[in-house]
């Protein structure tokens, strides 16, 4: 496999990225006798998709492709996107290709693209399907003038004299009995009516999200690998044991809920307050936000596009929507199991709810190779061939649209994960490599920035292929 001479080795100011070392050649003929064949199969499948890459090492990226580092800081911190990778990644990406034209991300979730396009002094576009992503991208990228501070520290002191309220709350969400303690419940409740009162858009919108964002942490459920795990299902060597509701809630929370919930909202918008007064970002470009598909973002706006950052979901079936299904219900952005439903099918189809009866047109040799060597006994859920299918699909569609808005010349980065079913591996940043050329896309690098891991039971089985298990950073041109 060919490694690539870089270019890259004066640019990007705070990474170091190196050529990628790619290990010897693998004899595959003799592989073949030592490991399944199905290894074997799938290791020939990634060799003809990776001949003439251009590969690097971009492992300075890894702690920067993840939220855990962005959430410390300054606006990055007013809502925990677990999703969303850091300015600082962006930032270099614009400087080392010298961007000074339109920006967008199709897939903006939390704004990060966005924000760093607009510390860049640039102008962007975003748009993404889950309005809370929407609205997070939104306040995170407003400009707050002196009035709005003012504006913001008033409703700060009304949050802080209201107190317990005798009258009770409702909720359309049929979960919520279950997923917060009654009286935590009826605070956030109430919190959530005196936000809604509030007259100025801007300041109700970021109090919205302030009182989004501690949700999760007031409540009885994290969010944890594909899903929402109850708080009180502890793993032990054994297995899991489910500690009692009503005794988990007692030595959990403090006896005044009430109190408990308006200081961990109170020193929330403090924090935001902090990054606002310290004028974090403010200049004069406000980017544009859309919510809706990307697959549609061409209705949205036709402006040209010199750059376009953003990170997709993975091919792994995490679902955007069920991962902020309390947030989707107790802030009222779903009001009923249909509307629920119908917003999971605008999501990009790489999970099971996002699949909807939509053709699939874009075919691939090499994936259906892959596909082929599904166990269909081990897969956990049969649609899962047409998932995968599905997300190429979409990507052909994607891709195509944005080689057409974009000036010659102009880049477009993808943050991506590979993913395994059933011990086999889908190569989505080569699989995406082989579809950008087919679109006319030059492929500059594929930065492998990390590797992945999987479910014990795969761990074995994909032994030999594990780095392939990684997440890389695409950048094309055009
Ligand atoms: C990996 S996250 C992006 C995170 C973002 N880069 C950030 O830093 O916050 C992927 C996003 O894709 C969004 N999404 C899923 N399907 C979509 C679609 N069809 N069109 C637009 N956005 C979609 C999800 O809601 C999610 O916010």
């Amino acid at each position: 496999m060919p490694t690539t001479e870089i270019a890259y080795k004066t640019y990007f100011d705070e990474f170091e990225v190196k050529s990628l070392v790619l290990e010897p050649t693998i004899n595959y003929s003799l592989f073949k006798t030592e490991i399944k064949d199905k290894q074997a199969k799938q290791l020939k499948v990634f060799s003809k998709l990776e001949t003439g890459l251009p590969m690097f090492s971009g492992t300075s990226f890894g702690s920067q492709v993840h939220f855990q580092n962005a959430y410390q800081t300054p606006v990055q911190r007013w809502f925990p996107y677990r999703e969303g990778y850091s300015t600082m990644l962006v930032n270099a990406f614009i400087k080392e290709l010298k961007i000074t034209g339109n920006v967008f991300d199709p897939f903006s979730g939390s704004g990060t693209t966005l924000l760093a396009s607009r510390i860049n002094n640039l102008s962007s576009f975003g748009i993404d399907a889950n309005p809370i992503s929407v609205l997070v991208a939104t306040v995170k990228n407003e400009q707050y003038n002196k009035s709005d501070i003012e504006n913001i520290l008033l409703e700060i002191e009304r949050i802080k004299s209201f107190a317990k309220s005798n009258e009770k709350y409702q909720t359309l969400f049929d979960l919520a009995d279950k997923v917060f303690n009654q009286e935590v419940l009826q605070s956030m409740l109430q919190f959530k009516e005196h936000i809604k009162e509030i007259e100025n858009e801007k300041t109700r919108n970021l109090f919205f999200v302030g009182w989004l964002s501690i949700i999760e942490d007031v409540s009885n459920i994290k969010k944890e690998g594909n899903g929402i795990k109850y708080k009180n299902r502890k793993r032990t060597p054994t297995g899991y044991t489910n500690i009692n509701k009503d005794v988990w809630e007692k030595q959990t929370f403090p006896d005044n809920k009430f109190d408990f919930v308006k200081t961990k909202l109170l020193k929330h918008l403090e924090k935001i307050i902090f990054d606002i007064e310290s004028n974090y970002g403010n200049c004069e470009k406000k980017p544009t936000i859309f919510k809706g598909s990307c697959l549609n973002f061409d209705k949205f706006f036709l402006d040209e596009i010199q750059f376009t950052f953003f990170s997709p979901p993975y091919c792994n079936c995490f679902d955007y929507f069920e991962i902020h299904k309390v947030e989707l219900w107790l802030g009222d952005f779903v009001t009923n199991k249909e509307e629920f439903r119908l917003l999971r099918n605008t999501g990009f189809r790489s999970n099971t709810n996002s699949l909807n009866n939509k053709p699939i047109i874009y075919k691939n040799e090499n994936l259906e190779n892959l596909i082929l060597l599904f166990n269909s006994e081990k897969l956990w859920n049969s649609k899962i061939p047409n998932v995968v299918r599905g997300y190429f699909d979409d990507t052909y569609t994607l891709l195509n649209k944005l080689y057409r808005q974009t000036t010659q010349g102009g880049y477009v980065g993808i943050v991506v994960g590979n993913s395994a079913y059933s011990g086999v591996i889908i190569p989505t940043d080569i699989l995406i490599a082989e579809i950008a050329k087919k679109i006319g896309f030059k492929v500059k690098s594929i930065f492998v920035t990390r590797h992945l891991t999987t479910s014990s039971q795969q761990k074995q089985e994909l032994e030999f292929l594990k780095n392939y298990l990684r997440e890389s950073i695409v950048l094309l041109k055009k």
